[in-house]
């Protein structure tokens, strides 16, 4: 029997999905650990054993130890559009299939990044800590001010679907677009923001607010290192809704602290769940806990096309998004 194992708790409409698959006129059988926790590692590797199919998450490790357990594996197909947790080369010499689900999370990824621009440089965070704190307050012309957007610099770091959606966003907020990327963006698009491509130098040195929207590769591992943070304008903010470990957490907060720059707004983090506790009583950071895909409209489409992946896949012999 075709056994897929659904490595956590993703949404009904993907499990529904994963069950209809049928091979050989038999219908596939199902193991989900259904908790928005790991399994132990012994639970999941006892159900990995005979898996053909795996659905993983974006908290999993596929490694060299979890394709050691499933000897059987053909398919692995993370719900998430990074596939940084899953060792690409490992399993193309294993011949595993590997998916991703791209598309399905570009907007609300960049509304939450557009949100975190919002809150960091017109201080949100610190306002609401300051009312649920219980402390006296009175409206005042200068109380509380933060920085205006019309006007000023969004550099995007990585300008993929993410990237250009956050700037379609910051567009209409009246900001001007840069970017650096590898490739220059569509001509239609780069005129559409009236966007600008500069060398990452540029990009840190000249932006207000620096967007970090690339994947986590070994290129981009610290790419927001010290000398990146002292490059930015003491006004500068930074956002990063992309993966922790492209910025050097550490030196973030020494930044932060010497006021190399003005705040930073994460959703992710180096260490994650771990925050640097560095960053904890900063006033002048937005923390909030990985949450950039987390729409119950976006859920529902990652473990759909997850799950189409799968099916595609064990049907068809062609998974619809490929990564290797
Ligand atoms: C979430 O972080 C994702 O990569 O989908």
């Amino acid at each position: 029997m075709t056994k897929i194992v659904v490595t956590g708790r993703i949404p009904e409409v993907g499990l529904d999905a994963l069950r209809g698959v049928e091979i050989d006129g038999e219908p596939a059988n199902v193991w989900v650990w259904d908790h928005d926790y790991p399994a132990p590692t012994e639970v999941r590797d006892a159900q990995l054993a005979d898996a053909i199919g795996a659905v993983t998450l974006v908290t999993d490790q596929v490694d060299g130890a979890f394709l050691y357990a499933a000897p059987n594996l053909r398919i692995v197909a993370n719900a998430a559009v990074g596939f940084n947790n899953i060792d690409v080369d490992a399993c193309t010499a294993r011949k595993v299939r590997v998916t991703n689900t791209p598309g399905v999370l570009t907007d609300a990824t960049a509304d939450l990044a557009m949100g975190l621009v919002l809150m960091v440089t017109r201080r949100l965070g610190e306002g609401e800590r300051l009312i649920r704190s219980g402390t006296a307050w009175k409206w005042g012309m200068s109380m509380m001010l933060g920085t205006g957007l019309q006007g000023r610099r969004l550099g995007i770091a990585g300008m993929g679907s993410i990237g250009t959606a956050l700037a379609d966003r910051a567009k209409a907020f009246g900001m001007e677009i840069a970017y650096h990327n590898r490739n220059e963006v569509d001509a239609e698009v780069a005129d559409r923001l009236k966007a600008i491509r500069l060398s990452k130098e540029e990009l840190l040195a000249t932006s207000d607010i620096v967007s970090l929207n690339c994947p986590y590769t070994p290129d981009t591992h610290h790419l927001i290192d010290s000398k990146a943070l002292e490059s930015m304008r003491s006004d500068a903010f930074l956002v990063n809704t992309a993966r922790g470990a492209i910025v050097d957490e550490a030196a973030l907060v020494e930044a932060l602290a010497t006021g190399q720059i003005a705040g930073a707004a994460l959703d992710v983090f180096e260490r994650e769940p771990e925050v640097h506790p560095g960053l904890l009583d900063r006033d002048n950071v937005v923390l909030i806990p990985h949450l950039g895909s987390a729409t119950v409209e976006t859920r529902n489409a990652m473990a759909s096309l997850a799950a189409k992946n799968v099916a595609a896949f064990l049907t068809t012999g062609e998974p619809i998004t490929p990564v290797n």
